[in-house]
Parts: structure tokens; sequence; C-alpha cells
């Protein structure tokens, strides 16, 4: 069997490259489809130069032209696709406060971005997963949707439509042995500076976890490791929460 290859959406910054390194570890080969080519150039080189395989496909998720063109570019290279990562999202850039002062603009962005480029980009690349009778999706919530944060109404809604979202395609993709599984991180620190009042959140976050210290990338990366490879065959419609125990369902 030639590589598997993995698409991981959002992956030149953050948990996404984060994932895509692991990913090329494991032995896959790697898609950065990312808005920012910059960053998902960057983060090619970083994996190619350690001897793995990757490509960065300039992509926005929201936009369906753009997400069918990135699918046919990985079928003409790689001629499948073995494991899509719905990794990309608004986050940081999102205004925070109480719910009244956000805009139906703004919550529409959020649901754009954070749902409906998941769901585009399922869409585009079902069809190819279906022709080998494999796949896994692994969708990214957050336990914000466990814990309703105040001030993030808008994230958070989309992070508990995730939820959802990944239990309805379980149900429908599984007869094609595809799995959909869905991660929630708590509060992770990544290469990308957020901030003084990020740092005061953070403080707070860590108080309430049972490991108390910072949750960073490479506590995610085994299990989207585990959700993408054979090992986890029969695991669909699930949400794993990697979060040091700062709430349990
Ligand atoms: N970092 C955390 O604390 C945390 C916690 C819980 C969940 N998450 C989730 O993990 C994922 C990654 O978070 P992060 O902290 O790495 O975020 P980030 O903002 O650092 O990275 C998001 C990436 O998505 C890309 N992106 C944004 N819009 C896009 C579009 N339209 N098309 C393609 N790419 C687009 C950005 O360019 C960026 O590279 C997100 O889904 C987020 O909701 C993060």
């Amino acid at each position: 069997m030639s590589q598997r290859v993995a698409i991981i959406t959002g992956g030149g910054r953050g948990l996404g490259r984060a994932f895509a390194k692991r990913l090329a570890e494991d032995g896959k080969t790697v898609i950065i489809a990312e808005i920012d080519q910059e960053n998902a150039l960057k983060v090619k080189e970083e994996i190619i130069s350690n001897g793995y395989k990757a490509y960065a496909i300039k992509t926005d998720v929201t936009d369906e032209f753009s997400v069918k063109q990135m699918v046919e570019e990985v079928c003409a290279a790689c001629g499948r696709i073995d494991i899509l990562v719905n990794n990309a999202a608004l986050l940081g850039t999102l205004k925070r406060g109480p719910f009244e002062e956000i805009t139906v603009d703004e919550f529409e962005l959020a649901m754009r971005v954070n749902v409906t480029g998941s769901f585009i980009v399922t869409k585009a690349v079902i069809e190819v997963m279906r022709k080998t009778s494999w796949g896994r999706i692994i969708n990214m919530s957050s336990d914000t949707a466990l814990n309703g944060n105040p001030g993030f109404l808008h994230y958070v809604t989309t992070k508990g439509a995730i939820v959802s979202m990944t239990r309805a395609l379980a149900r429908e993709v599984g007869p094609n042995n595809i799995t959909v599984n869905a991660i929630q991180p708590g509060l992770t620190e990544t290469e990308v500076e957020r901030g003084e009042e990020r740092k005061e959140l953070a403080k707070k976050v860590i108080s309430a976890q049972c490991i108390p210290r910072q949750e960073i990338p490479d506590d995610l990366v085994g299990a989207i490791s585990f959700l993408a490879s054979e090992d986890s065959d029969f695991i669909t419609g699930q949400t794993i929460a990697v979060n040091g125990g700062i709430s349990f369902r």
C-alpha cells in the first residue's frame, strides 16, 4: 500500500502545525491546507527537512471552489486521501465580551469558518475516502463546549456544533469503514503569542486542572496519532477530552 495521506486544515501554525509534524513522523504524507500560504510553506519545509513528505496547498475552508481545487491537487499528486483533520478555525481574533455585544456578522463569521468550513472540506474528501473503504476524520472541538466559558459565546457554540456534526457524520459514513471522532483540548499554549489577558486566564485554568500545568501541543499529538491509525478502527462518533482533567463528562 502507498503511504497514507493526511490533510490538516489550518496546519500552518499552532496545533495544526504540531499535528502535521506528528502525522508526518508517523509515516503519513501530509497536506497542509491553509489560508496563510507563507506559514504553510514554512511548516512544509520543516517537515521535509526532517526527511518526511509534505505539501502546502493554499486553501480557504469557507470557499467550496478553493477546497475542491485543493482536493483535486492532492488526488493528482498522491492518488488518495485517508485522513482529514478539520483543525482550521477562528479563535484568537474573535472578539470576547457579553453575548449581546456580539454582532450577527461576528457570530456568523465564527460559524462559517469553524463549522461550515469543516462541513465543506468533509464533503469534498468523502468520495475519495469511500473509494478505498477506509478513512479517518478528526474534528477539533474544545473543552469550552463542555464548560460554556462566558464571554465567548460564538466560539463556544461552534465547538459544540462540531461534537454533533461528528456524531451525525459517524452514523452516515460508518458503513464505508470511515471513522469520525472529535478532540476537545483545554487552553493550549502554542508558539502563537496571545497576550497578557490570555496568560491571566491560563493561570486560572491551570489551577482547576487535575494535572496543574500548562497544556502544550505535544499533549494532543498522541490522541491525533491514535485516531488517525488502524489502532482506533472500532472507535467512532466519540469526543475525547485532552485537558489535564479540568472537567469530566
Ligand atoms: N489553542 C487552544 O487553546 C485550543 C483549545 C481548544 C480547541 N482548539 C482548537 O484547535 C484548533 C487549532 O487551534 P490553534 O490554537 O492552533 O489556532 P490558531 O489560530 O493558531 O491556528 C488556526 C489556523 O487556521 C487557519 N485558518 C483560519 N481560517 C482559515 C480558513 N478559512 N481556511 C484555512 N485555514 C484557516 C489559520 O491561518 C491558522 O493557521 C482550532 O480548531 C481551535 O478551535 C484550540
